[in-house]
């Protein structure tokens, strides 16, 4: 066996393994230049997914003939005047990309600098195929064809040219919301992808993301030991099944950084259901010496030199807002949305029909997944609940609370309240499952929760596995006020509950933390272990769907709610009430 060097050609087309595994990532690469180049403007050209072609032009610094050689060797860059590697400001610095693309494609460069002629080389596969004069305005465009027509292996993994056009969109959307200041527009099959005007950060975002967040987010902006974060989250209300319309930006560059989506996954823990996701458009600021942004050949993650500190930054941040905005829910009927309550009167098969709480804002958050699914389990069927006649008169002026004063109640599942302003439900096990959560975490952040002993220690007989994990935890679970000990290998004893919660079904309550403490496993810390537990345990106390409540009752709920931090949404993130404005009523009744 003998020791060869690689020709560069297969070195390229190893490197083209890594920087171009797909359209997407090449057009990545080539935007990524025109951005280093200085572009005002972007604009890209694809066909069939980018496979058959990906074109991007700019109006950036261009680059003489000489240049434009260098340009397409391997590890030619103009990027690293020095070797100070650490400084890197701009999105290249490898000297891979172009080579890498032209080694698995037709590629055409053309490129002039104002003031000199505009000149064109084209490769084939690596091979030169030709050059000569170009007439162009200043700047760059090159195309790529017939992208991996030549790798089999490489085509095999491609998928439907929909699906590529999709990644390529992904990739263009985040580069622009990273550079604002940069017009960008982008047609594929000659039908228009995306188009923006030079703006400002916010504008951009708003934009490139769900237009809906004007309405159902948070803007960001805090600063904590030099690192700033700023952009725009959705409020809990508003969320989606797949965690796609996330993006994260590290001094300007877009990132897929698993800190990053940690942290904000952890911002928005017990506010969401696990299967849910927020929207988010964040931008970390941090000092360049405080970050390595060469850690991965796509460069999309990096590494910081005190992640804990980043971490801190977005949880705390990002907390601290979503409690700000409280019990803001993001159920609010909005103006535009039509209201879909039925006019005709009595009939309970259309209430039925549209007494989902959440059908009259679903419309204004319909970016795809109903922002509401699955709110209608739980309910009872409203063609079985006799009314009760129940009501408080609406005789005395309606005080000035923002949830208003208890009316009355409607199957025995929400509470009809009157506020100055409008006409306020709430679902009343949703809500009250975030206000004995709260109680317990505030019980149990200062010190422990009051325990309610059960007269006779109740058994409950389980699985081993379960038994073992219930045993483990005891210490954690006394510290929530419920008191329990092995009681054989098959059964727990239960001495005590969490005084939260009232009474309770003992077994339900156990088999759930089991399967619960199963599912977190050993992974998290135990205030974050305490924080899901609680949640568990807080939804066997609630108020349940079903429940008859006197008016006082109602009312000590609702006055509950106003003071509660995040009692806006219920712990899987649905809202726990809506109100109705006068104005909305008014439209009902076609006075407006
Ligand atoms: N659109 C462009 N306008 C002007 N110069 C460009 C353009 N695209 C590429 N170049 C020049 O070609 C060089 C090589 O580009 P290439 O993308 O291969 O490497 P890079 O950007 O330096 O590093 P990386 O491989 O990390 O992207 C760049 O350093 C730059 O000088
Ligand atoms: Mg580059």
């Amino acid at each position: 066996m003998s020791i060869r060097r690689l020709p560069s050609d297969l070195i390229n087309r190893i490197a083209a393994g890594e920087v171009v595994e797909r359209p997407a990532s090449a057009l990545k690469e080539l935007v990524e230049n025109s951005l280093d180049a200085g572009a005002r403007q972007v604009s890209i050209r694809l066909a069939a997914g980018g496979l058959d072609l990906i074109e991007v032009s700019d109006d950036g610094s261009g680059m003489v003939p000489d240049e434009m050689h260098l340009a397409l060797e391997r590890h030619a860059t103009s990027k690293l005047p020095d070797d100070h590697i650490e400084d890197v400001t701009s999105f290249g610095f490898r000297g891979e990309a172009l080579p890498s693309i032209a080694s698995v494609a037709r590629l055409t460069l053309d490129s002039r600098v104002a003031g000199h002629d505009g000149w064109r080389i084209e490769i084939d596969h690596g091979v030169k195929a030709g050059e000569g004069p170009a007439p162009l305005p200043p700047g760059t465009r090159i195309r790529v064809e017939g992208l991996f027509d030549k790798v089999p292996a490489r085509r095999k993994f491609l998928r439907s040219p929909r699906a590529e056009y999709g990644a390529c969109l992904d990739a263009v959307r985040r580069l622009a919301m990273a550079r604002p200041d940069v017009g960008f527009s982008l047609e594929h099959d000659g039908r228009r992808g995306l188009s923006v005007q030079p703006s400002d950060p916010p504008t951009r975002v708003a934009a490139l993301l769900d237009r809906e967040l004007v309405a159902h987010g948070l803007g960001i902006d805090c600063v904590r030991d030099g690192l700033r974060l700023t952009g725009v989250v959705s409020l809990p209300t508003f969320n989606r099944g797949m965690a796609d319309h996330q993006f994260l930006f590290v001094n300007d560059r877009p990132v897929k950084d698993r800190l990053l989506v940690g942290a904000l996954r952890a911002a928005y823990r017990d506010l969401l259901a696990r299967d849910r996701h927020p929207v988010a458009a964040l931008f970390v600021t941090v000092p360049t010496n405080e970050v390595d942004i060469n850690v991965h050949p796509a460069k999309t993650e990096v590494r910081f030199r005190d992640p804990a500190a980043v971490r801190g930054l977005l949880v705390g941040g990002l907390r601290a807002a979503l409690d700000e905005a409280g019990h803001r829910s993001a159920a609010h009927v909005q103006a535009a949305a039509p209201v879909q309550w039925t006019s005709e009167p009595t009939s309970t098969s259309h209430f039925r029909e549209s007494g989902n709480p959440a059908s009259f804002s679903d419309r204004g958050a319909s970016s795809g997944t109903p922002a509401f699914a699955g709110v209608t389990e739980e309910r009872l069927e409203f063609s079985t609940y006799q009314p009760a006649a129940r009501a408080e008169p609406a005789t005395a002026p309606v005080p000035a609370f923002p949830l208003g004063v208890a009316r009355g109640q409607v199957a025995a599942t929400y509470i009809v309240a009157e506020a100055e302003d409008g006409l306020v439900i709430v679902d009343q096990h949703a809500a009250h499952e975030r206000l004995v959560l709260e109680r317990m975490r505030a019980a149990s952040t200062g010190g422990s929760v009051a325990r309610q002993a059960l007269l006779l220690p109740d058994v409950v007989e389980m699985d081993e596995p379960d038994c073992d994990r219930l045993e483990e935890a005891a210490a954690e679970l006394a510290g929530l006020g419920l008191e329990i000990e092995r009681f054989g290998p098959t059964a727990m004893l239960v001495r005590a509950t969490p005084a939260p919660l009232g009474r309770t079904d003992v077994p339900g309550l156990l088999r759930d933390l089991a399967a619960e403490l199963a599912e977190i496993g050993t992974a998290l810390t135990l205030r974050d272990r305490l924080d899901h537990v609680a949640a568990t345990i807080a939804c066997h106390g609630s108020v349940r769907a079903g429940r008859i409540l006197s008016v006082a009752e109602m009312n000590a709920l609702l006055r509950e709610m106003e003071v509660t931090p995040r009692s806006g949404q219920c712990n899987h993130g649905r809202p726990t009430w809506v109100k109705l404005a006068h104005g909305d009523i008014e439209r009902l009744f076609g006075r407006k």
